[in-house]
């Protein structure tokens, strides 16, 4: 008997000492050590000893389990410590990588142009006015003077929300000379700006959504000199001072007179060039005195009251501003054109 304890006594030790994951060595232990385990078998065989030897053989079998144990749970503590050891060397930071650069935002051209515009008119007096892009067909026409006929109420022309063709997408900004009248009053100087909607297939210089920037001034004594005064001033702040203009008679059914303003070519300083198409001039937005019916639609009396009204394209805007040639590029949002800004 003390031959088979010495035997599992030294069988155990060196399998405990080798042993190398979790699992093995709580096999081991249940081999040893278990209700059924090796140990145990021969503790079992214990009464079949004479009364002399009994004590000597259960000392020494209590000696085996103590020194079991004891092995067990060192080769345990040694499993921890090699487990967390391969744990930090798999998460060591390597200090001498590069790190990421922080990318920094940057305002879209188109909103740096708009902004732009936005602090000229401010510095000149004028607030700014947000309106609603869903609208009704009374402000974006009607009360703007458009006649039930007009092209641009065409349904192959402009986003209907409503059957009765009564709701729309704004077409154009111009409803806000009316709601900013109709809120505000007169005399009154504004700007707004926003988002507008025609049924326009996409190329270089259309896009079915595109911003407006709408100015109205009413009060007495306004004359076209200020509508001209106004805007040559606000453009040579945005295009320099040596900017040349030049406006031409035009149609706007809620302006009388009506006029589009052009710059001289940016490009080609005025010979003829692929930008303005050969003409040396490139056309920059519609404006006019505005109309007495639109004054009468508003409740102010055209006797008393005049004023103008002008709308540009921001998109136009920013591609003269910033030398842009193609209008899709202002949409598509591809960071390799945004990052130039
Ligand atoms: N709303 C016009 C358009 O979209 C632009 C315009 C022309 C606005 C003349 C005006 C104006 O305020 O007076 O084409």
């Amino acid at each position: 008997m003390k031959q088979q304890l010495e035997t599992i006594r030294r069988g155990a030790l060196e399998a405990i000492s080798a042993v190398q994951g979790r699992t093995d060595l709580e096999a081991l232990r249940v081999k040893y050590l278990g209700k059924k385990g090796e140990l145990t078998a021969v503790l079992k065989q214990m009464g079949g000893l004479s009364p002399e030897e009994r004590p000597a053989m259960g000392q020494m079998a209590n000696d085996v389990r103590a020194a079991l144990e004891e092995a067990i749970q060192r080769q345990s503590a040694v499993l921890s410590q090699k487990a967390m050891e391969a744990k930090l060397k798999l998460e060591t930071v390597d200090v001498t990588i590069p790190g990421k650069r922080e990318e920094r935002g940057r305002k879209h051209p188109m909103y740096a142009a708009l902004d732009e515009m936005k602090e000229i008119f401010l510095n000149m007096g004028f607030e700014v006015m947000d309106g609603p892009e869903v609208e009704q067909a009374e402000y974006n026409f009607t009360k703007l003077n458009a006649p039930e006929n007009h092209p641009s109420r065409d349904w192959t022309d402009t986003f209907y929300l409503k059957e009765d063709s009564s709701v729309l997408l704004r077409s154009q900004t111009s409803p806000m000379q009316i709601r900013a009248i109709e809120t505000y009053g007169v005399p009154i100087r504004m700007v707004s700006a926003g988002r507008v909607y025609r049924k326009d297939e996409v190329d270089a210089t259309h896009s079915p959504m595109f911003h407006q920037i709408e100015g109205l001034v009413v009060d007495k004594g306004v004359t076209m000199a200020d509508l001209k005064g106004t805007l040559n001033a606000v453009i040579r702040e945005i295009y320099g001072p040596d900017t040349q203009t030049r406006f031409r008679p035009h149609h706007f059914p809620f302006t009388e007179p009506s006029c589009e303003m052009d710059i001289q070519c940016y490009k080609c300083g005025g010979k003829g060039c692929p930008t303005c198409k050969g003409e040396g001039w490139i056309e920059l937005l519609g404006a006019g005195m505005v109309h007495p019916k639109v004054l009468k639609n508003c409740g102010v009396d055209p006797e008393e009251y005049s004023g103008y009204a002008f709308g540009l394209g921001l998109e136009r805007l920013a591609l003269g501003q910033y030398k842009i040639s193609d209008m899709r590029l202002i949409f598509e949002n591809d960071m390799r054109f945004l990052e130039q800004f």
